[in-house]
């Protein structure tokens, strides 16, 4: 799945629910060292905060760095100070829900835009910049959309910005095949985090999901397989795959309307 003994960065970790965590989770278990990345000093404290419980082997155990991928300069330390890696994940995004989520789709509010953009689609590109040089014997970047072929209610800029985080993953594809560096992304059905609560109306996707996923579709458990596709993406399993969007959704995406009573799991 991924290469024993190998350094993956996976970022955007949050808290235990967070889908980088899960990412985490799945490369150590597959043999590789992982380094993850919070955003800020701050949040790093409060991540071992949280966890207060755990034993201290384990919080030493967890190698986490800070990155706060709209400072170009956090980012090019981070990749200078990791070392040789054999691939990354961005499972990141941010846009203000009070602008560009919800009932809504605003206009006036165009400095939120932009930061939604730059932090959930253009910094990948960031990531992409530095993080090659590390990857000598090439490598899989990986990042997480959602849902970014049809319009999805509430989810406005955010749906905007998958659609422009996939296009940047085709023009990192494209830029970065001479190196053997591949990028990828995985468009997610809804999963239970932090940055998932925040979208207005979520609780109603797992609702939704339930209509128009042909394959039963858990929430909570199914972060696992949205791991498992994005540690198999970078991983050299996925050595020949770059530009392209897998879809972890239970079947969503190719389901016409909704399923009928008898199709449903
Ligand atoms: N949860 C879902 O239903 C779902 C579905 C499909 C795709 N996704 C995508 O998965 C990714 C991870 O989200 P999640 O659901 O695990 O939520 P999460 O809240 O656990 O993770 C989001 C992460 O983005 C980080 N972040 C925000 N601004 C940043 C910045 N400037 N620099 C560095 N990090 C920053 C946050 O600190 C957080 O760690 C996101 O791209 C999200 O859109 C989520």
């Amino acid at each position: 799945m991924i290469e024993k003994g190998k350094t993956y960065v996976v970022m955007g970790l949050l808290d235990c629910d967070s889908i980088a965590y899960a990412i985490g989770q799945v490369v150590e278990q597959w043999g590789g060292n992982v380094i993850y990345t919070v955003q800020s000093e701050r949040m790093k404290k409060i991540f071992f905060d949280r966890n207060k419980q755990w034993a201290q082997e384990d919080k030493d155990r967890l190698n986490v760095k800070y990155c706060d991928v709209t400072v170009e300069a956090e980012v090019k330390q981070l990749f200078d100070d990791v070392g040789p890696i054999a691939g990354v994940t961005h499972s990141i995004a941010y846009a203000n829900p009070k602008t560009c989520l919800g009932p809504e789709l605003h206009t006036d509010a165009i400095e939120d835009l932009k930061q939604g953009f730059h932090i959930s689609a253009a910094s990948l590109a960031t990531v992409a910049r530095y993080a090659q040089p590390q990857m000598t014997e090439g490598g899989g970047i990986v990042t997480l959309s959602f849902a970014s072929q049809v319009a999805f209610a509430y989810y406005n800029w955010m749906g905007v910005n998958k659609a422009a985080l996939e296009a940047t993953v085709r023009a990192l594809a494209r830029r970065h095949g001479k190196e053997c560096v591949r990028v990828n992304a995985v468009s997610a059905g809804p999963l239970s985090t932090k940055a998932a609560g925040a979208i207005p109306g979520f609780e109603e996707l797992g609702t939704t999901w339930s209509k128009i996923s042909p394959l039963p579709w858990d929430p909570e458990a199914d972060k696992l397989e949205v791991a498992n596709a994005a540690a198999f993406l970078m991983g050299p399993y996925a050595k020949k795959i770059s530009g392209q969007v897998l879809y972890v959704d239970g079947g969503a995406s190719i389901i016409g309307g909704e399923l009928l009573p008898h199709e449903r799991p």
